[in-house]
């Protein structure tokens, strides 16, 4: 190991220590925002200054005190969506406003005025279905729709805007200023504001454009259950923070991340949900510059206005959550998702961010990381280990000591003599490879990238214009500029194969320490000071830094393929929208019980943030699990989006055959129970990428009205279809598993025998496998047996699990497509399948999207659970209409009914006539 990277290393190790990291009351422009407390807003609308548009109602609102104007925007957005803007009506310079996460500008509607009177303005949706109702003095915005109040904002009066000021020197005569520098309690006052400069240790961020922070309290009615702005390793339910720090949205690298705490880590999404039974609302704030988020939930008394002049207007307490947002800089641009359903909120966020991008199939299935393997003798012992433990995999990867002394796209010659050779190997096995390509850039001029870089003006520059350095892996490094368009564009072409010597099409990448990671920078990160591309600071993107990162190389793996392949990119720091751009996971956690636990809520968060494609280091990447814990993660891992073993340099080996016979048994087998999953977890992803269903969902999602499963964080819905209740502790016998609704069925997926009742049950559970149960009412597409990846899957039959509901019905779909190009969209080369089960009838038949896609697999086995006679006859119909007879086996007992050896084609409309 080099110096650099074990210098690198030991400062890692050093930033478990929190004191390293920033408590909210060391952030200044959060002490600030403290000294605004609930109550009578200073700003008052100026409702005669109204201008209602197409696009658009804008009016001013000033500062009581300051008199400083600040222009009011409200647009109504197709499908249910409000935007709220707030800028400064004339400010000294422009204010950030984020670029490049919105995938459009998105479609307005006219908004009308419904209702004018002396201080109050009242406009109306298109659909007449919400009001905004304007409050002059205190300047307020309800947004009521027709059963009652929803969201409020600044009903606190707690909308702040700092306005841009000349410096100091600029605008105080030089009396003044020698005033206050007499005057030092008035200068430790400046100081601890942090307005023009703020300490954090031995760091000091100079602001160039002095305080420019934003923030506003939003209500929402009737909500006591709040969700999203991830990523903190919290609980999936939004905790109040009255009495502690504020949810913190700050990318930062913290190795070894403690539980249960609101500092940001590696990614955000200024994104919340609010969930009561009958109605999800959103709340998008946009923002890229560090966020806080205070949550308060309390029981209010709110007026019910009289529905008639008989009826007396009344009172009644409700719950109310009051979310307050609290940005360093930029403006105030708050999208409202009015829903009303979830599903609705995440095809609204999607219609603003983009939805999932379509994973490659390869990527579904399971990857084999570690820092490191060594060279290409490992490499092959690795991927034969899987061979003959006949164990499924489909992609080894390699961390940063691949490269020659951490240049990225460079090999180290003596381990990795001939990587074209190992890729070929791969190659002929089915299989990828995905490598390491980090943001910093080693500081070498004989290292073309950082020449090219340095050249061209392409990296960060620090606050007096100078190429910013900071110490990462590599040692001394720049870092490029990504949000710059032109040095994404250069990046993205880096993946040339021509360029990017060594690499083959089988190779993929892996963008991670892009928060920027900066070893001995404040909090580990990038100075705010620095100075970005049209010479924004550091403090408006730091949060948008990895998105964009992950952004030029998604568009450098399609552009190497001429615009024909999916392309893979694991990031670790995101923002709102990296789901465009490929797979996220949750960073260095730790081979400990309580964070294969805390890793389902944080899944569950990221995923309902619209990121579908998110993973834990299986095992946990620091330190050693116990064999127990490794199997256990596998088992929970093997039913979660991003399936992927990793570990730590200083890890002990940990291929899954190291564990003894009977634990390699049990992890060989929940890996192919994922690979058999396949192609319902490969049809959700469908889902996720043309209507932002997210793949892992909470059960609130699917089971809105019922209120049990609000707080519910140890089990999920992968899709709609399966619950799973992962094992987080040790030598457990029996699990408390929730199968939510009364009037549902559910089935025990792999016995197949109808659980006697919903509610919670104990489960009984052994190390072999973890309690997976399929809802009545769905069919899913497996595929008959797992291969060794999922190349070798193509031609696998398929099967399908019936799950009759009450009345007897199920549906399903499956999709399916060539698993790797872009052919499903600008061919329409795919194949989408629905299955309805009904009356005795099981059906195939296409959906709406007509695809076209060849195959000669077929289904053959299908399974029809809790049928509760045992059929005198079974025949398959073509749509030729013949007829076949089936033979048939009917287990009295479970009440299972399967179908073997059927070969009806897959992408074919046939049905299924039990008699
Ligand atoms: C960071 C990553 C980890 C990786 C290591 C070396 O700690 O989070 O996954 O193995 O860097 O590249």
């Amino acid at each position: 190991m080099e110096a650099a990277a074990q210098e690198g290393i030991s400062v890692q190790d050093e930033a478990v220590d929190k004191s390293k990291f920033k408590e909210c009351n060391q952030i200044a422009f959060y002490r600030r925002q403290k000294l605004l407390h609930p109550g009578k807003s200073s700003y008052r609308a100026l409702l005669d200054s109204v201008a209602l548009s197409d696009d658009n109602v804008k009016f001013q609102i000033i500062h009581e005190e300051n008199k400083v104007l600040l222009q009011v925007e409200i647009c109504e957005l197709e499908g249910n969506i409000f935007r709220l803007k707030i800028n400064e009506a004339a400010p000294l310079r422009a204010r950030y406003e984020v670029p490049d996460v919105l995938i459009k500008e998105p479609t307005t509607q006219r908004l009308s005025i419904s209702h004018k009177e002396a201080g109050i303005l009242v406009l109306k949706s298109v659909n007449e279905e919400y009001k905004l109702q304007v409050t002059a003095n205190p300047f307020q915005i309800e947004l009521q729709s027709t059963d009652g109040i929803v969201l409020s904002m600044n009903s606190n009066g707690l909308l702040y805007f700092e306005h841009l000021q000349p410096p100091p020197s600029d605008s105080k005569t030089t009396a003044e200023n020698k005033e206050e520098a007499a005057s030092d309690s008035s200068k430790e006052k400046q100081e601890d504001l942090g307005l023009w400069q703020e300490k954090f240790g031995s760091f000091l961020d100079i602001k160039a454009h002095g305080p420019s922070s934003v923030g506003m309290d939003f209500s929402l009615h009737g909500f006591e259950h709040v969700y999203g702005i991830p990523q903190h390793t919290e609980t999936l339910l939004l905790k109040n923070t009255s009495d502690g720090d504020a949810y913190r949205l700050y990318n930062l690298d913290i190795f070894g991340h403690k539980i249960h705490d609101k500092i940001g880590i590696y990614g955000s999404v200024p994104f919340l949900l609010a969930h009561k039974p009958n109605r999800t609302s959103g709340i998008f704030w946009l923002n890229s510059s560090e966020t806080l988020v205070d949550i308060s939930t309390k029981a209010v008394a709110e007026h019910v206005p009289s529905r008639s002049t008989a009826e007396t207007a009344k009172q009644r307490v409700l719950p109310r959550t009051d979310v307050r947002w609290m940005s360093e800089s930029g403006i105030i641009d708050a999208f409202l998702l009015m829903g009303p359903t979830a599903f609705d909120v995440f095809k609204q966020f999607a219609e603003l961010t983009g939805t999932q991008a379509l994973p490659p199939l390869f990527s579904l299935g399971y990857h084999q990381c570690r820092w490191n393997y060594e060279d290409e003798q490992d490499v092959k012992a690795v991927d034969a280990g899987f061979d003959e433990h006949d164990i499924p995999y489909d992609v080894i990867w390699l961390d940063i000591e691949h490269t020659d002394g951490k240049r990225y796209f460079t090999w180290d010659k003596k381990k990795f003599q001939n990587p074209k050779r190992m890729q070929e190997l791969l190659r002929k096995k089915k299989r990828k490879l995905v490598v390491i390509v980090d943001p910093h850039i080693k500081v070498d001029p004989t290292y073309t990238l950082y020449s090219q870089g340095k050249d061209k003006g392409y990296f960060v520059k620090d606050r007096n214009g100078q190429d910013f350095e900071g110490i990462c892996w590599p040692g001394s490094s720049c870092y490029l500029d990504f949000t710059n368009p032109e040095v994404r564009k250069w990046y993205a072409d880096q993946f040339a194969f021509k360029t990017y010597k060594g690499s083959t099409n089988i190779l993929f990448v892996w963008n991670d320490m892009n928060e920027p990671s900066v070893f001995r920078g404040a909090e580990l990160t990038m100075q705010k000071d620095a100075v970005h591309y049209s010479s924004w600071e550091h403090r408006e993107v730091h949060n948008l830094y990895g998105f964009y990162q992950q952004m030029a190389t998604a568009d450098g793996l399609i552009k190497r393929s001429l615009g024909k392949e999916r392309p893979f990119v694991l990031t670790r720091s995101f923002f709102a929208g990296s789901q465009k751009y490929g797979a996220v996971w949750t960073g260095d956690n730790t081979a400990e019980w309580e964070y294969l636990k805390i890793s389902i809520p944080m899944l569950l968060t990221i995923s309902i943030a619209g990121i579908s494609f998110c993973g834990a280091d299986v095992g946990g990447f620091i330190g050693d699990p116990e064999p127990e814990l490794l199997v256990r993660w596998y088992q929970a891992g093997a039913y979660q989006p991003f399936f992927r073993g990793h570990s730590n340099m200083e890890s002990k080996r940990r291929e899954p055959w190291l564990f003894g016979e009977k634990n390699t048994q049990i992890i060989r087998e929940a890996i192919r129970e994922r690979y058999v999953l396949l192609p319902y977890l490969y049809t959700l992803f469908y889902r996720a990428h043309t209507a932002a269903e997210p793949v892992m969902r909470p059960l609130w999602i699917e089971f809105p009205s019922k209120i049990d499963t609000f707080g519910v964080e140890n089990e999920y819905m992968l899709g709609n279809a399966l619950l799973v209740h992962p094992v987080t502790e040790r030598e457990v016998r029996t699990v408390s598993v929730l199968l939510p609704g009364s009037e549902e069925i559910w089935y025990d997926f792999r016995k197949f025998k109808q659980v006697e009742a919903a509610g919670t049950l104990k489960i009984p559970v052994t190390l072999e496998n973890i309690p997976v149960f399929q809802r009545g009412g769905t069919v899913i597409p497996l595929k008959t047996r797992a291969g060794k990846s999922t190349e070798w899957m193509i031609d696998i039959s398929y099967e399908l699990h019936v799950a009759p509901d009450t009345e007897g019905y199920a549906k399903g779909e499956l999709y399916l497509d060539d698993g790797h190009s872009f052919q499903y969209l600008h061919e329409k080369q795919f194949l989408h399948q629905k299955f309805t089960f009904h009356k005795q009838v099981l059906s195939s038949s296409c959906t709406d999207e007509k695809g076209q896609y060849l195959t000669t697999c077929i289904v053959e086995r299908v399974i029809i659970l809790g049928l509760g006679q045992q059929p005198m006859s079974v025949a398959t119909c073509l749509k030729d209409g013949k007829e076949k007879e089936v033979v048939f086996t009917y287990d009295t007992k479970t009440f299972v009914l399967t179908l073997e050896k059927l070969a009806l084609n897959v992408g074919a409309d046939w049905e299924i006539h039990i008699k």
